[in-house]
């Protein structure tokens, strides 16, 4: 059962009673909440203050007559005022003995009910560019999209992942200029992943090369000379004679300074990086030869596009390769998607899209591309260029249409990064006036990974940071801190391949769970000392407690179904005897009340802010509470089950984040 959702029902069934309009309901039940401190009781409701100033009354008194209609004497304390009129609420001691025991039996679902109204939400994520390695960027939208597709799963709602891969872009166009001039048939037929990895960064860093001469540079040498300019205007402004003001005025000059520092300091990397091509003979060389490489490549996916032979057959040849490469990635992370439908399998849809937006009066020509304009917008949406190539817009409007005619789902939820915003909005802006009202399509945008510096995490020679790498990396170090550990006992308990199979699950639970733990929106400081710690709220302080839990039977020797099946036969077989006690009883029963702030706006980091509580609830249970040596056979036993159903509840959890525990680290 869901306490907090079961008392919320109440308290509107209360206010009905008092008359207070049904449209006010859930506005002011959302205020019935999980108290902070114990000594205002387990859940607290703040509907009285904002009530009170409403119907110009005292809210104490609103208070009272809430808590007179207010039904839930079978399970609650009388319901105590405080204050200006909160209104705190005390689950029963002998209830919670009784849910807590129920759930104990529960094996399957903890007492987590399933959906009363089971959604049909289709989870895009991961949705990688293949044909460059996957790199660090990507870990955020195959996380994150990963536990909110197990979690909505879990709830009873039908989720459909779609791993919408971008397998149709200009990177392909890279690759087949690549082979096509330095290509090595033998090399790709002996390893093909390595062989397009090296076409891939060659003809990516030559492009780059001419990108950052003929645009880059030129782009930032005139910003710093207009932002220069504008320095010059300011300097030579006299001085304000108010205080204020001149103060005023040499903050924005002080700010303007660093602004222009920072450019100059990017123009000089710039410069270096076209200089280290410029000094080597060899590279300048082919940079030279190849000097329309950019138009060149554009040339060679609009070819692909129009569905030339000889680049459509490339593309079929390489394509498997790079499925295969980050199928490993996949494997190693344990995501598995329900469909793969990439950018390509909507290619021969297109047209009928922008054939139907035309013919709905929805987008009309302008510059001769073709346009979808929207209220708000400065600019519109293009679906289809001058040259009449198709855009990412118009395939994402072809792949809404494909899901909505074939899962009719409620929710098409697109894990995305933030930088995406405006691509997302527009295309739902476009896709309701194209006829799909009913239904929630929703960005669920992510910030940046950062490195140190409070940069975006790059390597440092300042490519991006390759997500195979960074798996080995976390579990190499845990890894050592593993064997730190075994080696560190007085008899090493694990065995090689035992060390190799923990610190696996060890190293990628923590890139996870440091990733699900922030807040989505934020940005985060990758670390992996801190994302390895053994306390704190880390993936390894939580496998750590788990284990730790199961330790206990092993080390007693108790048979779990022995104790599991005692508790079946009376109703209350866990006691409530201490504060600690009751404080992770209650712990346990909020898993629910987790799962659902997790979905109600799609963020993760409230099961792993739960699990870290209900880890905290157990250490003061475990240092207070003598199992083992529990003062009789009863207290022990109860005693068991709360350690039992604590580890399954955090096995659980992470398993719903998509982590693995361990018996032993
Ligand atoms: N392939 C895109 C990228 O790497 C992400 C695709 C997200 N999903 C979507 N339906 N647009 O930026």
């Amino acid at each position: 059962m869901n306490i907090l959702a079961t008392l919320r029902e109440r308290f509107a069934r209360a206010l009905a009673t008092l008359g207070i309009e049904a449209a006010d309901v859930p506005g002011l039940t959302a205020l019935v909440l999980p108290s902070q401190d114990a000594k205002f009781g387990d859940y607290q409701a703040n509907c009285a203050m904002p009530l009170g100033k409403r119907l110009g009354q005292p809210p104490r008194e609103i208070a009272a007559r809430i808590v007179a209609a207010l039904d839930v004497a079978d399970w609650c304390d009388p319901p105590e005022i405080a204050g200006p009129g909160f209104i705190n609420v005390r689950l029963k001691d002998e209830w919670l003995a009784t849910q807590v025991s129920a759930t104990s039996r529960d094996l399957e679902r903890l007492g987590v009910p399933l959906a009363t109204k089971p959604r049909t939400i289709v989870v895009d994520f991961s949705s990688p560019n293949v044909a460059k390695p996957m790199h660090v960027g990507h870990i955020r939208s195959t996380v994150i999209g990963d536990a909110l597709y197990r979690i909505l799963k879990f709830l009873g709602h039908r989720a459909i992942s779609d791993n919408h891969l971008g397998d149709w872009g200009t990177q392909f166009g890279m690759i087949i200029y690549g082979f096509k001039h330095f290509g090595d048939r033998d090399a790709l037929a002996r390893n093909a992943v390595e062989e397009l990895s090296r076409l891939y960064k060659l003809v990516n860093s030559l492009v780059e090369y001419h990108q950052t001469r003929t645009e880059k540079i030129p782009a930032l040498e005139k910003r710093i000379a207009d932002a220069d300019q504008q320095a010059a205007r300011a300097a030579a402004e006299p001085i304000p004679t108010d205080a204020k003001e001149a103060k005023q005025a040499a903050k924005r000059l002080r700010q303007q300074e660093a602004q222009l520092g920072e450019m100059r300091g990017e123009l000089v990397g710039l410069y270096v990086k076209v200089a280290t091509v410029d000094d080597d003979p060899q590279r300048s060389k082919l940079a030279a030869a190849h000097s329309d490489i950019g138009q060149q490549v554009l040339a060679e996916t609009a070819l692909l596009h129009g569905g030339d032979s000889t680049n459509v057959g490339l593309w079929r040849e390489f394509l498997p390769a790079c499925l295969a490469e980050i199928e490993v990635m996949y494997r190693r992370l344990g995501v598995v998607f329900d469909h793969t439908l990439g950018e390509s399998f909507y290619q021969d849809r297109l047209r009928g899209v922008v054939q139907d937006l035309s013919d709905k009066g929805l987008a009309c020509e302008s510059d001769g591309a073709i346009c979808v304009f929207l209220d708000g917008y400065d600019v519109p949406m293009i679906v289809q260029k001058q040259d009449g190539a198709f855009l990412y817009a118009t395939t994402d409007l072809a792949t809404v249409q494909y899901r909505m005619s074939h899962w009719r789902p409620d929710a098409i939820l697109y894990v995305v990064d933030h930088r995406q915003s405006l691509h997302f909005e527009q295309l739902f802006a476009v896709a309701r006036r194209w006829g799909y009202q009913d239904i929630e399509l929703k960005h669920i945008a992510f910030g940046t990974v950062l490195g140190d510096d409070g940069r975006p995490f790059k390597t440092r020679s300042g490519t991006s940071v390759g997500l195979a790498g960074l798996l080995d990396e976390a579990v190499e170090r845990a890894y050592a801190i593993v064997s730190q550990n075994d080696d560190g006992r007085p008899e090493p308990l694990l065995s090689e391949e035992e060390r190799r199979q923990v610190a696996e699950r060890i190293g990628i639970g923590a890139i996870k769970y440091a990733d699900l733990a922030h807040n989505r929106t934020s940005d985060y400081v990758f670390s992996y000392d801190k994302m390895l710690a053994m306390t704190g709220n880390t993936a390894a302080y939580m496998q750590y407690s788990c284990a730790r839990v199961r330790s206990i039977f092993a080390k007693a020797g108790v048979e779990l179904s022995a104790i599991r099946t005692s508790a079946t036969g009376s109703a209350s077989a866990i006691l409530l005897n201490t504060v600690q006690e009751r404080a992770l009883a209650l712990a346990l029963l909020q898993f629910p009340e987790a799962l659902d702030r997790v979905v109600a706006d799609y963020r993760p980091n409230h099961l792993t802010a739960y699990l870290f509580e209900l880890a905290t609830r157990y250490s003061d249970f475990f240092e207070n509470c003598p199992v083992l040596k529990a003062e009789s056979d009863a207290v022990r036993t109860s005693r068991l089950l709360l350690c039992d159903l604590t580890a399954r509840t955090i096995e659980r959890g992470l398993n719903l984040l998509g982590i693995e525990v361990v018996d032993r680290m």
